[in-house]
């Protein structure tokens, strides 16, 4: 590769502990603006607008921003302390409510600040920036894992589709679905990455073709509707997504449009002859990427899982030029959906390859 894409910081903490910076992704592929976020409305909004994004990338955003937060706590008593810290935690984990990171790294926080009542509150403080750091290092050490137990799967010159961005900006180095890719890449296998544009905000185009163009990966961006063209056109070999929150049947939730990738996968219809559709089952594996952290067991299956729905503008003038959708016509605008865990060859954590039926003890 010829640039370390990971000297891009997507999110880290300021040297004097103060803020939160991030690497705001609405610029993205335009401009690399970094921004400080240094009170809980701040990181708050950052989280909420996709400034920073990514199911890895919110936790650990959420992470080093309790610590900030926690810094500026003014109480000097253990319950004064408890009882703001957990008014700002509920606060941040309402910025998005399916990707389990967030929440995830919120309750790990939030223990250490119970295992420690009989701290004082300064030490309490500097046990939660440990914890902070200690997220973001476990996620970098469990995005390479993922990268080479994928890999194991994979072979040089594969054609690989992908949907959203799962790369280096969703998480704090290699990415869960790209960090093959990115491994890939070192070690010469010359893959050829498909990036699903993804609408509505338009993650594959903006982030995951500016991240692996960036670094020298073979990219090439379709519109999500192209996906069957290039399937049915034998260059897809693999698809490896991310995921949101995986429940504890195997059903994923991820960034909406992946089960229909998923069915894409699995069966590739070709051929119309009269009445009668010839199926033919092209047999594509489909991978989903992710730590163990992501992986919710309290969640029985994909239907218990929350789907965000955003804001309708999102979809028919926000990010144009000029509207582009009637004014007043309805529109609805989920940002995540399930693929049941049937669609799934296998679930790759840092852990292993687990295949289906998957049981919970594989997790
Ligand atoms: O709405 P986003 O951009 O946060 O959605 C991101 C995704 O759906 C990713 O695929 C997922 O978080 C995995 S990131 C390693």
């Amino acid at each position: 590769m010829n640039v370390d894409i990971t000297d891009l910081k997507t999110v880290r903490l300021s040297q004097d502990g103060s803020a939160v910076i991030i690497l705001d992704q609405t610029c993205l592929p335009g401009s690399e603006v970094y921004v400080s976020l240094s009170s809980a409305e701040e990181i708050w909004e950052a989280i909420y607008r996709l400034k920073v994004r990514g199911a890895p990338a919110i936790g650990i955003a959420a992470a080093y921003g309790i610590y900030v937060c926690s810094r500026q706590i003014a109480a000097n008593t253990y319950g004064g302390f408890c009882s703001e810290f957990l008014r700002i935690k509920d606060y941040l984990a309402s910025s998005r409510p399916t990707a389990v990171n967030l929440v995830a790294a919120l309750d790990r926080m939030e223990k250490v600040v119970v295992a420690h009542s009989v701290n004082p509150v300064p030490e309490i403080v500097e046990l939660l920036r440990v914890e902070a750091e200690a997220i973001r290092a476990e996620d970098a050490a469990a995005c390479r894992k993922i990268g080479e137990n994928c890999l194991s799967l994979l072979r040089p010159g594969m054609g690989i589709l992908t949907h959203c961005n799962a790369g280096h900006l969703a998480v704090s180095e290699y990415g869960t679905a790209l960090a093959p890719v990115y491994l890939g890449e070192e070690r010469g296998y010359g893959f050829k990455v498909f990036a699903d544009e993804t609408r509505p905000l338009l993650q594959g185009a903006r982030l995951t073709a500016y991240e692996l163009q960036k670094v020298g990966v073979d990219v090439t961006l379709i519109c999500d509707n192209m996906a069957s063209t290039v399937m049915r056109k034998g260059w897809v070999q693999a698809v490896v997504v991310g995921c949101d929150r995986v429940a504890a049947n195997g059903a994923v939730a991820n960034k909406i449009g992946t089960s229909g990738v998923a069915i894409l996968a699995r069966h590739y219809k070709i051929g119309t002859s009269g009445v009668a559709i010839l199926a033919r089952y092209y047999g594509i594996p489909f991978y989903v990427l992710g730590p163990t952290s992501t992986i919710d067991l309290n969640c029985p299956d994909g239907d218990s899982i929350v789907i965000e729905e955003r804001n309708p503008k999102e979809i028919t003038d926000m990010w144009y030029a000029s509207r582009m959708a009637p004014e007043g016509v309805k529109a609805y605008n989920p940002a995540f959906d399930v693929t049941p865990h049937d669609l799934i060859t296998a679930i790759i954590t840092e852990k292993g390859i687990a295949y289906p039926p998957f049981r919970l003890e594989d997790f």
